[in-house]
């Protein structure tokens, strides 16, 4: 299937589960993925680009099994320009009642250096690859990596190369985000204008963000001419990360009297989305983030506020119903049951399954035990975590930490490992290093803690903490986060679910050999 679409129409091409799940630590688990794929297809977004599924095993069972599940969207795989890689892809996509192969090649001098092929090798090999795509699938992109730092006629005679082959939707990466947005509307324009046949095929944009210009090169590439925007939600991805997602669609929603093209993406779908990829990736949302973060909505100066009770458009330019906010942040106490934290849970954009529902029940009750008052953030944060569970194979039993003046603080430790209960006691500097080193003398690891942070969820001194812990073990990166209103309790757990993320991640290399990365050409 070609894309055949109206010129004040704008195809959304998410790829979240492909470009912002290979960003270091951003790993995600299968069935993550597939919960991931399915709220993109509910959310309406054109194209899922669900993964590499020559890159290991684990990937190529991702993508097939979303092209199963596939409802309305476009499944699209990435695969570099050779017949195996091709292959591979086609195998996993097929299965999706609109299957795409996305296939590329780094054109620019600095990248065809990584092949090592001349201009000719590399026009001969795009012409094989796109036209084996095209043997196989009726709806192929392609791409010239890193486009924005191609030599203009090569870049005009590759694309013509492409198209002539068969390709339906051509993509412009700034693979580095170098560009600026009145260069990536020029680029664009000139290129429609200029190769023969680029009014047959789709433009698409796809900027990374290591200037912070992602969102605007991509609108300024849209008014050039593009009609696909190609982006992650909350701008996750490699480096300073992609087009975000939330803010192309709500900037061309909310300005569309000066960027009149539309998308079909549902935007009360954003928050609720955005706060499952912050979890399952690891990566929190900043609290300033445009449309997502958890300021973005708030209104704190005194000046402010009284504007806004006068009439909230003086400082809202959308509404916080528009992405998926609820408007009243009533809290929950240990009195209210089950229909009423379902119903705060749907006003804060979490769509939850009967069975979920039971687990985070059970946890929203402890925590009201603890805590007079449970607020939006904290039920936001019992849904960050607690994730795993059952088939953890390193699990806390209990933790007794005695710290304060005059001496190393002590952790004595009760763990369930592999189902047998271990017990250890060790000192350290501070409360938590005494705790994770209890863990490490139970379950001794090299792993190497690349970030550890602590944030208050609420006011108070009873307030939760949410902790993120970044492992890395031989090159393999993992995330752990849990909640608690005892910080040493959320650390130490969080330091127990990256490790068990980790045992998961070794097994799974076990199986898969090899994991490749699409920045691998060799
Ligand atoms: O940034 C990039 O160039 C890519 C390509 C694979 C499209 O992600
Ligand atoms: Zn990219």
């Amino acid at each position: 299937m070609t894309d055949t679409i109206s010129q004040d129409r704008v195809l959304i091409f998410d790829t979240t589960l492909r470009d912002g799940e290979q960003s270091p630590g951003a790993t995600m688990t299968h069935e993550e993925k597939l919960e991931i794929a399915e709220m993109l297809d509910d959310m309406g977004v054109d194209i899922i680009e669900a993964g590499f599924p020559i890159a290991s095993e684990g990937d190529f069972r991702a993508v097939s099994e979303i092209s199963q599940r596939s409802k309305d969207a476009v499944i699209c795989g990435l695969a570099r320009a050779n017949f195996k890689d091709i292959d591979r892809c086609w195998e996993a996509v097929k299965q999706s009642a609109r299957p795409r192969i996305h296939t590329f090649i780094g054109t620019s001098p600095l990248h065809r250096q990584i092949p090592d092929l001349t201009q000719d090798e590399m026009a001969d090999r795009i012409h094989e690859t796109v036209t084996h795509a095209r043997n196989l699938c009726d709806n192929v992109q392609w791409s010239p990596m890193d486009a924005t730092r191609t030599e203009w006629d090569y870049l005009c005679r590759v694309i013509e190369i492409a198209i002539k082959a068969g390709a339906t939707t051509i993509n412009i990466p700034d693979t580095v985000g170098y560009t600026a947005p009145e260069e990536s509307a020029n680029l664009i324009r000139r290129l429609i204008e200029t190769v023969p046949g680029a009014d047959e095929v789709v433009f698409a944009t796809h900027c990374h963000n290591d200037l912070g210009m992602a969102t605007a090169n991509a609108l300024a590439a849209v008014a050039g001419g593009a009609r696909q925007i190609e982006c992650t939600i909350n701008g996750l991805g490699e480096r300073a990360g992609n087009t975000a997602l939330e803010e192309v669609v709500m900037a061309l929603k909310v300005r569309h009297d000066i960027m009149p093209w539309s998308t079909a993406v549902d935007t009360t779908k954003i928050m609720g989305i955005s706060r499952r990829v912050a979890t399952v990736s690891g990566f929190p949302v900043q609290f300033n983030k445009a449309i997502v973060g958890k300021n973005a909505f708030a209104h704190e100066s005194g000046i402010h506020q009284d504007g806004m009770l006068k009439n909230p458009e003086n400082f809202e330019i959308m509404r916080p119903a528009d992405v998926g906010l609820s408007e009243s942040s009533l809290p929950l106490g240990k009195h209210s049951g089950r229909a009423a934290l379902r119903d705060k849970l749907n006003n804060l954009g979490f769509d939850v399954g009967d069975n979920q529902l039971k687990d985070i029940f059970v946890r929203f009750k402890d925590l009201a035990d603890r805590k007079k008052e449970v607020f939006d953030d904290d039920i936001i944060a019992l849904m960050r975590v607690g994730e795993d569970g059952e088939n953890d194979r390193l699990k806390l039993k209990s933790l007794r930490v005695t710290c304060g003046t005059g001496g190393p603080a002590e952790a004595r430790i009760v763990m369930e490992i592999d189902g047998a209960e271990k017990t250890a006691t060790m000192s350290g500097d501070g409360p938590v290093d005494a705790s994770f080193r209890a863990v490490r003398d139970l379950h001794p690891s090299d792993a190497h803690l690349q970030l550890y942070q602590v944030h208050a969820v609420t006011e108070g001194t009873d307030a939760q903490a949410t902790v993120s812990v970044r492992l890395e073990e031989g090159g393999n990166i993992a995330t752990g986060q849990s909640a608690d209103t005892d910080t040493v309790v959320a650390s130490t757990k969080a330091y127990i679910h990256a490790l068990n993320r980790l045992l998961v991640r070794r097994g799974k290399l076990g199986e898969d050999q090899k994991e490749i990365s699409y920045r691998d050409m060799s």
